[in-house]
């Protein structure tokens, strides 16, 4: 029987699923360390991951590996240069948290604009003693202009929730999108200055790549609004946190929220002490439904990669997919 490695807690059901096809050994624990990781991979022919980095050592100390399986749409955790020289197979899990992610977007651009977390924070110190008029004065997003930074399919999730609130939508992106999808959104290609400088709510929704590093730092939030949000939903590292910490306190922007960390789940401890930053766990895709397709979907690719079950051979979503039926290197 085919042995696999499940890095991480996930559904046990889930967990039987796989079972019934392979040799299971599963980490119900902490996050495992890189020298953990690649002793447990070192007799397994397939493995799935949730953000666990993968590199050309453990790929090296693991010569029956085959497949690598990530329970998420961001893959920035492989080296994807490092699995096609080994000819391994690494696969994601793509457009079923679409709608979840943008919905979370959504709730933690609200919330930086209106100053919800802050204003709950002063609520349950006991501060409240009288309504005022200038009590959390935030910023509209009704009638407002959206700018979207990564136009890929939780970009256009994000977007098309925007007609409600009568937005005019800007968007920057590696390629322009088809016209059609331009049309349905009613968004406008702009360049990553242009939306910088007239967006008044900015969310970011690009993978993570080292072109990307940094993407949003000091000159770049110098550039934006006093009255901009900023809200990162994609990957730590887009963001300079440092930069933006800085850009927070001295009012460069109004407000912030961030699902996803620099070092996470390290963060810059700075980042706790401004009030007007919205701060969650990386939690844009945790509904039960959501992280329930994501599991299954992460084991359906991992099943197929190793030839069983009704797809085998032909997983959903591979990432480098030139490397199927290639031998092991
Ligand atoms: C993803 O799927 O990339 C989410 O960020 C969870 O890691």
């Amino acid at each position: 029987m085919q042995k696999i490695l499940v890095a991480r807690p996930i559904f046990p059901d889930v967990i039987e699923r796989l079972k019934q096809y392979f040799d299971v050994d599963w980490n119900q624990g902490e996050v495992l360390s890189a020298q953990e990781l690649t002793r447990r991979l070192a007799d397994k022919d397939g493995a799935l991951t949730a953000g666990d980095p993968v590199g050309p050592a453990v790929l090296a100390a693991a010569p029956r590996l085959r497949v690598v399986s990530n329970m998420a749409v961001g893959y920035n955790n492989f080296d994807m240069a490092a699995f096609n020289a080994a000819n391994v197979l690494g696969t994601n899990t793509p457009d079923v948290l679409n709608e979840s992610t943008a919905d979370f977007g959504w709730a933690l651009m609200m919330a930086a604009a209106r100053r919800i977390a802050e204003s709950e924070h002063w609520l349950r110190a006991g501060q409240w003693r009288k309504w005022t008029y200038d009590g959390f004065l935030g910023t509209d997003l009704y009638g407002s202009t959206l700018g979207v930074l990564g136009m890929g399919r939780i970009g256009q999730a994000l977007a098309r929730r925007a007609k409600g609130f009568n937005m005019q939508v800007i968007y920057h992106n590696r390629s322009r999108v088809a016209p059609e999808i331009e049309a349905e959104l009613n968004a406008q290609y702009v360049s990553k200055q242009d939306l910088l400088r007239r967006a008044d709510h900015v969310v970011l929704v690009l993978p993570y790549t080292k072109e990307n590093h940094h993407t949003i730092g000091a000159a770049e939030l110098a550039q934006m609004k006093p009255t901009a949000t900023l809200t990162n939903i994609a990957r730590g590292g887009i963001v300079d946190d440092a930069a933006l910490v800085e850009a927070l306190r001295t009012g460069k922007i109004a407000a912030a929220g961030l699902d996803v960390f620099e070092g996470e789940p390290n963060l810059n401890p700075a980042l706790l002490t401004v009030p007007n930053v919205v701060l969650t766990p990386h939690i844009a895709s945790a509904t039960e439904a959501t992280r329930r397709a994501m599991a299954n979907l992460a084991a359906d690719n991992l099943i197929a990669a190793l030839g069983k079950g009704p797809r085998a051979g032909r997983p959903p979503n591979p990432i480098n997919p030139e490397v199927i039926g290639k031998a092991r290197s």
